[in-house]
């Protein structure tokens, strides 16, 4: 298979594994071009593309970004804070009217979880989900795989633990789906009020204890406090979360063997990552941000193959 089967990414969860096996085949390519002293290819030279955030980033707003520019594609930003979003305007409205600018590909980052399916029904153009609310985050899940599958050789039969937030978080969704797509067995830790009541119908064991956690691993994929989401409190303080569920060397140190940590940023030091564990050998953060500049160019170089002219 050379082609995607869908014409959109607007989740994990609606593409075939041999959609992520095409993915990460392609991103290998453009992993070795992106690592050359020349790191631009004629590939996307008569597509243009528009970067729609209407929530905060800086990892994936500035990894899309490169990852057309690496790619040649034209490219225009829009960012809702300063647009006529605030006069009023609909997505649907505002998102047709770059259309007439004639974009043929959206990327889109959006606070309300089904955003970017929606705009997919209404306007003519491929989308790219950037993250929609808690739903999905699917470039994250695929570049925390690829990193997966870069350190351990595949991804199939390794042990991940998703630790933190996973309520909030469009993160945990589309890694489970991922990382179960491509055969790795996947457990979440975290208080009971962060674990979504749905996680058994998902074939994912919750596990509090976060050393059991640990020590079951091959990979702890930390996730954020998002308390920006957040509108009742889920747990005592910041203190505490980070008592029982903060990693640091001490905890890493006492473990029966040696995991990796992962973690899609923003990190927030001295909460659910210690700085001597988020900046050491056995983390892949930066890593990953690498890894996601040649897997975005792998997901736009393969839906701009389906677009129609
Ligand atoms: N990982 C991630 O989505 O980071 P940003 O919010 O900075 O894009």
């Amino acid at each position: 298979m050379s082609k995607l089967s869908v014409n959109h990414l607007l989740g994990i969860k609606g593409l075939k594994t041999k959609d992520i096996d095409l993915i990460f085949k392609t991103a290998d390519n453009f992993k070795r071009i992106i690592n050359q002293p020349i790191k631009k290819v004629p590939t996307l030279r008569d597509i243009t593309i528009a970067n729609l955030f209407f929530e905060n980033s800086t990892r994936t707003r500035l990894s899309f970004e490169l990852a057309e520019k690496r790619l040649s594609a034209d490219v225009v930003n829009f960012s809702s804070s300063s647009s006529s979003v605030k006069k009023g305007e609909t997505l649907v409205d505002t998102v047709n009217n770059i259309l007439a600018m004639k974009v043929d590909m959206v990327v889109m980052r959006h606070p309300n979880p089904g955003a970017a399916e929606f705009l997919s029904r209404n306007v003519n153009a491929s989308i790219v989900n950037a993250g929609d609310g808690a739903h999905e985050h699917p470039t994250q899940a695929l570049l925390d795989c690829y990193s997966i599958r870069e350190k351990y050789g595949d991804v199939k039969g390794k042990k991940v633990v998703i630790v933190g937030d996973i309520l909030h978080s469009r993160v945990a969704l589309s890694n489970i789906h991922c990382l179960q797509k491509l055969g790795a067995e996947v457990r979440v830790c975290g208080p009971s009020t962060l674990i979504p009541k749905y996680i058994d119908s998902l074939s994912v064991k919750h596990v509090s204890n976060l050393k059991e956690a640990l020590n079951w691993c091959d990979v702890a994929n930390v996730l954020r406090i998002q308390l920006e989401r957040q509108d009742v409190k889920y747990f005592p303080s910041l203190r505490e979360y980070s008592m029982v569920y903060g990693i640091n060397k001490e905890v890493l140190d006492s473990l029966d063997k040696e995991i990796t940590i992962m973690h899609p940023g923003p990190i927030n030091r001295g909460v659910e990552l210690s700085s001597d564990v988020a900046d050491s050998e056995c983390a892949i953060i930066l890593d990953q941000v690498e890894n996601g500049v040649a897997i975005r160019m792998a997901v736009m170089y393969l839906l701009a193959g389906k677009i129609k002219r």
